[in-house]
Protein backbone atom coordinates (compact mmCIF):
# COMPACT_ATOMS: atom_id res chain seq x y z
CA UNK A 1 0.00 0.00 0.00
CA UNK A 2 1.16 3.45 -1.05
CA UNK A 3 -0.01 7.17 -0.70
CA UNK A 4 1.47 10.19 -2.03
CA UNK A 5 1.91 11.59 0.88
CA UNK A 6 5.59 13.75 1.10
CA UNK A 7 8.30 12.39 3.65
CA UNK A 8 7.14 15.32 6.20
CA UNK A 9 3.58 14.34 5.39
CA UNK A 10 4.03 10.81 6.40
CA UNK A 11 6.10 12.00 9.18
CA UNK A 12 3.28 13.91 10.81
CA UNK A 13 0.47 11.15 9.97
CA UNK A 14 2.66 8.29 12.56
CA UNK A 15 1.61 8.29 15.69
CA UNK A 16 4.66 7.79 17.79
CA UNK A 17 3.06 5.94 20.91
CA UNK A 18 2.57 3.52 18.50
CA UNK A 19 5.56 2.53 16.78
CA UNK A 20 7.27 -1.01 16.24
CA UNK A 21 9.75 -1.74 19.22
CA UNK A 22 11.76 -3.99 16.51
CA UNK A 23 11.82 -3.29 12.29
CA UNK A 24 13.95 -6.13 10.22
CA UNK A 25 15.06 -5.76 6.92
CA UNK A 26 15.73 -8.01 4.31
CA UNK A 27 17.46 -6.09 1.93
CA UNK A 28 16.89 -7.57 -1.37
CA UNK A 29 17.42 -6.82 -5.09
CA UNK A 30 20.78 -5.47 -5.19
CA UNK A 31 21.73 -7.64 -8.08
CA UNK A 32 18.59 -6.38 -10.43
CA UNK A 33 19.11 -2.78 -9.98
CA UNK A 34 22.82 -3.35 -11.16
CA UNK A 35 21.57 -5.02 -14.13
CA UNK A 36 18.72 -3.17 -14.68
CA UNK A 37 21.54 -0.24 -15.31
CA UNK A 38 24.25 -2.31 -16.79
CA UNK A 39 26.18 -2.69 -13.76
CA UNK A 40 28.40 -5.43 -12.27
CA UNK A 41 26.31 -6.69 -9.48
CA UNK A 42 28.36 -5.47 -6.60
CA UNK A 43 27.74 -1.79 -7.62
CA UNK A 44 23.93 -3.02 -6.60
CA UNK A 45 25.79 -3.67 -3.15
CA UNK A 46 27.48 -0.76 -3.05
CA UNK A 47 24.79 1.66 -3.59
CA UNK A 48 22.82 -0.63 -1.18
CA UNK A 49 24.64 0.85 1.51
CA UNK A 50 23.13 4.71 1.04
CA UNK A 51 19.95 2.19 1.60
CA UNK A 52 21.28 1.17 4.99
CA UNK A 53 22.05 4.87 5.64
CA UNK A 54 18.31 5.77 5.22
CA UNK A 55 16.89 3.32 6.74
CA UNK A 56 19.04 3.19 10.25
CA UNK A 57 18.07 7.75 9.75
CA UNK A 58 14.62 6.90 9.71
CA UNK A 59 14.93 4.65 12.19
CA UNK A 60 16.27 6.96 14.61
CA UNK A 61 14.44 9.72 13.14
CA UNK A 62 11.20 8.30 14.50
CA UNK A 63 12.98 6.43 17.84
CA UNK A 64 12.65 3.12 16.83
CA UNK A 65 14.46 1.07 19.40
CA UNK A 66 15.57 -2.20 17.38
CA UNK A 67 16.54 -1.97 13.66
CA UNK A 68 17.74 -5.61 12.46
CA UNK A 69 19.22 -5.93 8.81
CA UNK A 70 19.73 -9.41 6.74
CA UNK A 71 23.17 -8.68 5.48
CA UNK A 72 24.81 -12.32 4.59
CA UNK A 73 22.88 -15.62 4.95
CA UNK A 74 24.22 -18.31 5.29
CA UNK A 75 23.05 -19.50 1.83
CA UNK A 76 24.93 -16.42 0.17
CA UNK A 77 28.05 -18.47 0.39
CA UNK A 78 27.19 -19.93 -2.89
CA UNK A 79 27.01 -16.91 -4.84
CA UNK A 80 30.63 -16.93 -7.39
CA UNK A 81 33.69 -16.34 -4.81
CA UNK A 82 34.60 -12.57 -6.25
CA UNK A 83 30.88 -11.04 -5.21
CA UNK A 84 31.34 -12.70 -1.55
CA UNK A 85 35.03 -11.30 -1.22
CA UNK A 86 33.67 -7.85 -2.21
CA UNK A 87 30.84 -8.00 -0.54
CA UNK A 88 32.92 -8.98 3.05
CA UNK A 89 35.29 -5.80 1.86
CA UNK A 90 32.36 -3.42 1.71
CA UNK A 91 31.25 -5.15 5.07
CA UNK A 92 34.06 -3.82 6.14
CA UNK A 93 34.11 -0.61 4.48
CA UNK A 94 31.05 0.48 5.56
CA UNK A 95 32.21 -0.19 8.89
CA UNK A 96 35.37 1.77 8.95
CA UNK A 97 33.26 4.74 7.66
CA UNK A 98 30.24 4.40 9.87
CA UNK A 99 32.09 4.11 12.96
CA UNK A 100 32.43 8.27 13.65
CA UNK A 101 28.02 8.80 12.72
CA UNK A 102 27.10 5.50 14.85
CA UNK A 103 29.04 7.65 17.99
CA UNK A 104 27.44 10.53 17.12
CA UNK A 105 23.99 9.38 16.92
CA UNK A 106 24.82 6.96 19.70
CA UNK A 107 24.12 3.48 17.78
CA UNK A 108 24.96 0.37 19.17
CA UNK A 109 25.97 -2.42 16.98
CA UNK A 110 25.54 -5.63 17.54
CA UNK A 111 25.90 -8.86 14.91
CA UNK A 112 23.59 -12.05 14.81
CA UNK A 113 24.64 -15.40 12.94
CA UNK A 114 27.70 -17.66 12.74
CA UNK A 115 29.91 -14.74 12.82
CA UNK A 116 32.95 -17.11 13.29
CA UNK A 117 32.56 -18.83 9.93
CA UNK A 118 33.21 -14.97 8.31
CA UNK A 119 36.85 -14.42 7.29
CA UNK A 120 39.39 -13.18 10.32
CA UNK A 121 39.63 -9.95 9.41
CA UNK A 122 35.85 -9.11 9.23
CA UNK A 123 35.42 -10.66 12.56
CA UNK A 124 38.64 -8.39 13.91
CA UNK A 125 36.33 -5.31 12.76
CA UNK A 126 33.38 -6.36 13.86
CA UNK A 127 34.45 -7.01 17.09
CA UNK A 128 35.94 -3.37 16.92
CA UNK A 129 32.47 -2.03 16.72
CA UNK A 130 30.72 -3.75 18.59
CA UNK A 131 33.38 -2.78 21.47
CA UNK A 132 33.29 0.97 20.29
CA UNK A 133 29.53 1.19 20.17
CA UNK A 134 28.39 -0.82 22.84
CA UNK A 135 28.17 1.72 26.06
CA UNK A 136 25.53 3.56 23.72
CA UNK A 137 21.79 4.04 24.04
CA UNK A 138 20.48 4.76 21.12
CA UNK A 139 19.41 2.73 18.43
CA UNK A 140 20.37 -1.18 18.24
CA UNK A 141 21.53 -1.89 15.24
CA UNK A 142 22.05 -5.76 14.35
CA UNK A 143 23.52 -6.90 11.43
CA UNK A 144 22.36 -10.37 10.32
CA UNK A 145 25.79 -11.96 8.59
CA UNK A 146 26.29 -15.66 8.05
CA UNK A 147 22.83 -15.56 9.44
CA UNK A 148 20.34 -18.40 9.04
CA UNK A 149 17.37 -18.95 11.02
CA UNK A 150 17.60 -22.52 11.32
CA UNK A 151 20.96 -22.57 11.97
CA UNK A 152 20.21 -20.36 14.60
CA UNK A 153 17.61 -23.13 16.03
CA UNK A 154 20.14 -25.96 15.75
CA UNK A 155 22.59 -23.95 17.55
CA UNK A 156 20.26 -22.78 20.42
CA UNK A 157 19.30 -26.28 20.85
CA UNK A 158 22.45 -27.73 21.55
CA UNK A 159 23.17 -25.18 23.74
CA UNK A 160 20.50 -25.83 25.91
CA UNK A 161 21.29 -29.36 25.93
CA UNK A 162 24.85 -28.81 26.97
CA UNK A 163 23.82 -26.86 29.48
CA UNK A 164 21.68 -29.84 30.87
CA UNK A 165 24.20 -32.46 30.21
CA UNK A 166 26.50 -30.49 32.35
CA UNK A 167 24.25 -28.92 34.98
CA UNK A 168 21.58 -31.60 34.87
CA UNK A 169 19.40 -28.39 35.25
CA UNK A 170 17.23 -26.64 32.55
CA UNK A 171 14.35 -26.72 30.68
CA UNK A 172 13.11 -26.76 26.95
CA UNK A 173 10.86 -24.10 26.65
CA UNK A 174 9.59 -21.17 24.36
CA UNK A 175 11.47 -18.76 26.83
CA UNK A 176 14.68 -20.77 27.41
CA UNK A 177 15.06 -21.38 23.41
CA UNK A 178 14.46 -17.11 22.95
CA UNK A 179 16.93 -16.81 25.57
CA UNK A 180 19.21 -19.11 23.59
CA UNK A 181 19.06 -17.59 20.39
CA UNK A 182 21.40 -15.09 18.54
CA UNK A 183 19.03 -12.50 19.09
CA UNK A 184 19.03 -13.01 23.35
CA UNK A 185 17.67 -9.69 24.52
CA UNK A 186 16.27 -7.95 21.10
CA UNK A 187 12.70 -7.57 21.43
CA UNK A 188 10.78 -9.92 19.05
CA UNK A 189 10.58 -7.84 15.40
CA UNK A 190 7.14 -6.46 14.97
CA UNK A 191 7.34 -4.99 11.54
CA UNK A 192 9.27 -7.53 8.90
CA UNK A 193 10.13 -5.51 5.64
CA UNK A 194 11.19 -6.92 2.50
CA UNK A 195 12.16 -5.33 -0.63
CA UNK A 196 12.19 -6.04 -4.79
CA UNK A 197 8.58 -7.83 -3.97
CA UNK A 198 9.69 -11.29 -3.34
CA UNK A 199 7.14 -13.07 -0.80
CA UNK A 200 9.49 -15.11 0.71
CA UNK A 201 11.75 -15.31 4.35
CA UNK A 202 14.71 -16.50 2.98
CA UNK A 203 15.45 -18.41 6.22
CA UNK A 204 14.96 -15.07 8.49
CA UNK A 205 14.08 -14.77 11.72
CA UNK A 206 11.78 -17.89 11.63
CA UNK A 207 11.47 -18.02 15.29
CA UNK A 208 11.32 -14.55 16.06
CA UNK A 209 8.71 -13.40 13.40
CA UNK A 210 6.24 -15.58 13.95
CA UNK A 211 3.90 -12.63 15.32
CA UNK A 212 5.42 -10.04 12.91
CA UNK A 213 3.77 -7.82 10.37
CA UNK A 214 5.12 -8.47 7.36
CA UNK A 215 5.34 -5.13 4.85
CA UNK A 216 6.67 -6.12 1.20
CA UNK A 217 7.66 -3.24 -1.56
CA UNK A 218 8.43 -4.11 -5.37
CA UNK A 219 11.57 -1.20 -4.32
CA UNK A 220 14.92 -2.38 -4.68
CA UNK A 221 16.92 -2.14 -2.19
CA UNK A 222 19.12 0.63 -3.43
CA UNK A 223 16.21 2.77 -4.02
CA UNK A 224 15.00 2.42 -0.72
CA UNK A 225 14.68 5.79 0.98
CA UNK A 226 13.61 6.95 4.49
CA UNK A 227 9.95 7.70 3.29
CA UNK A 228 9.88 4.10 2.07
CA UNK A 229 10.40 3.17 5.91
CA UNK A 230 7.77 5.71 7.06
CA UNK A 231 5.51 4.36 4.53
CA UNK A 232 5.73 0.87 5.93
CA UNK A 233 5.89 2.14 9.54
CA UNK A 234 2.24 4.15 9.05
CA UNK A 235 0.67 1.16 6.93
CA UNK A 236 1.69 -1.41 10.36
CA UNK A 237 -0.59 1.46 12.29
CA UNK A 238 -3.17 0.06 10.21
CA UNK A 239 -2.74 -3.25 10.94
CA UNK A 240 -5.23 -4.97 13.38
CA UNK A 241 -2.85 -7.49 15.13
CA UNK A 242 -4.68 -10.24 17.17
CA UNK A 243 -2.27 -13.23 17.96
CA UNK A 244 -5.04 -15.32 17.33
CA UNK A 245 -7.49 -13.97 19.46
CA UNK A 246 -10.68 -11.86 18.32
CA UNK A 247 -8.67 -8.35 18.73
CA UNK A 248 -9.88 -5.21 20.60
CA UNK A 249 -12.70 -4.25 17.53
C1 LIG B 1 20.50 -8.53 -1.59
O1 LIG B 1 20.52 -8.33 -2.96
C2 LIG B 1 21.87 -8.50 -0.96
C3 LIG B 1 22.38 -9.80 -0.51
C4 LIG B 1 21.74 -10.92 -0.53
C5 LIG B 1 23.75 -9.81 -0.02
P1 LIG B 1 20.73 -9.51 -3.99
O2 LIG B 1 22.19 -9.62 -4.27
O3 LIG B 1 20.09 -10.74 -3.49
O4 LIG B 1 19.97 -8.94 -5.25
P2 LIG B 1 19.04 -9.74 -6.26
O5 LIG B 1 18.03 -10.47 -5.46
O6 LIG B 1 19.95 -10.66 -7.02
O7 LIG B 1 18.44 -8.68 -7.12
C1 LIG C 1 17.99 -12.86 1.35
O1 LIG C 1 18.13 -12.51 0.03
C2 LIG C 1 19.29 -12.70 2.07
C3 LIG C 1 19.70 -11.34 2.32
C4 LIG C 1 19.01 -10.27 2.06
C5 LIG C 1 21.00 -11.19 2.93
P1 LIG C 1 18.49 -13.60 -1.09
O2 LIG C 1 18.53 -12.88 -2.37
O3 LIG C 1 19.72 -14.35 -0.70
O4 LIG C 1 17.24 -14.59 -1.00
P2 LIG C 1 16.58 -15.51 -2.09
O5 LIG C 1 17.69 -16.32 -2.69
O6 LIG C 1 15.95 -14.62 -3.10
O7 LIG C 1 15.57 -16.31 -1.35
MG1 LIG D 1 18.22 -11.53 -3.74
Amino acid sequence: MTSQLSETGLLSAIDRERLPHHIAVIMDGNGRWAQKRRLPRIAGHRAGMRAVRQGVEACRRLGVPYLTLYAFSVENWKRPQAEVDLLMALLREFLKKEMRQMNRYRIRLRVIGRTRELPKAVQQDLRKAIEATKRNTGLTLSLALNYGARAEIVDALRKLVRKLKRSGKGEVSERAISQALYTRGLPDPDLLIRTSGEMRLSNFLLWQAAYAELWVTDTLWPDFTRRDLYQAVLDYQKRERRYGGLGLS
